[in-house]
């Protein structure tokens, strides 16, 4: 894939950030308790857009390749990495055809990654060969109450059973207030999942 996404690179072609520049809250209050390590393996970000979730995993420590199909937001979030002095690696691939290989990685995040229904339950089958052992998945999605399972936007229960093969850590769906850059902000319904292979 060479070239990018029309609606999404007119979005981040707009000025500042759309989701803004600090990480995602729920991603953050995952290494609450962790102090940055020299070395914490692979991590692949899902849909990064403009970089911010990228950024806060390689100030983690960990190697990372970020994945969009929006040729612009990866601009940008190759220019946020530059900025933050940390360096990772960007994908411009469509979610549709990804293949996240065997044994590869030791996070996967997925942080308001909403494709359609089709290619999330085929990349969501892959995470169990995906990850390493003891390898974690954090996702944060919008969802729409009532939603099948044919949704982008599907309630806690459904991406569950989705992502049977791991083992769930956390779990919760609830009405939550957003602040993030110009497009997340006020009361949104969302689910959010912490998982391990193991
Ligand atoms: C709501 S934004 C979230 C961006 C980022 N994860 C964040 O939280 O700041 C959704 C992102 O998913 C990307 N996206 C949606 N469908 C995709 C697909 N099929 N393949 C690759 N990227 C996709 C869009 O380009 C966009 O950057």
């Amino acid at each position: 894939m060479s070239k990018g996404h029309p609606y999404w690179d007119a979005r981040y072609a707009e000025k500042g950030f759309a989701y803004g520049e600090l990480p995602n809250d729920f991603l953050m209050s995952a290494f609450s308790d962790k102090p940055p390590s020299q070395e914490r393996g692979r991590a692949i970000s899902l849909c990064e857009g403009e970089g911010r979730n990228a950024v806060f995993l390689a100030q983690q420590g960990y190697q990372v390749t970020a994945v969009d199909f929006s040729a612009v937001g990866l601009q940008k979030a190759q220019s946020l990495a530059q900025r933050h002095g940390v360096q990772i690696e960007c994908k411009l691939a469509d979610l549709a055809d990804l293949d996240l290989g065997t044994d590869q990685w030791d996070l996967v995040i997925a942080i308001f990654c909403q494709p359609e229904s089709t290619v999330r339950r085929r990349l969501y089958g892959q995470l169990g060969r995906a990850l390493r052992p003891n390898g974690h998945f954090i996702l944060e999605t919008k969802v729409k109450v009532d939603a099948s399972a044919a949704d982008p936007y599907p309630g806690i229960s459904i991406l569950q059973a989705e992502l049977a093969p791991l083992t769930l850590v956390f779990a919760q769906e609830s009405e939550r207030f957003l602040s993030e850059g110009t497009y997340h902000q006020g009361l949104h319904r969302t689910a959010q999942i912490q998982a391990v292979k193991g």
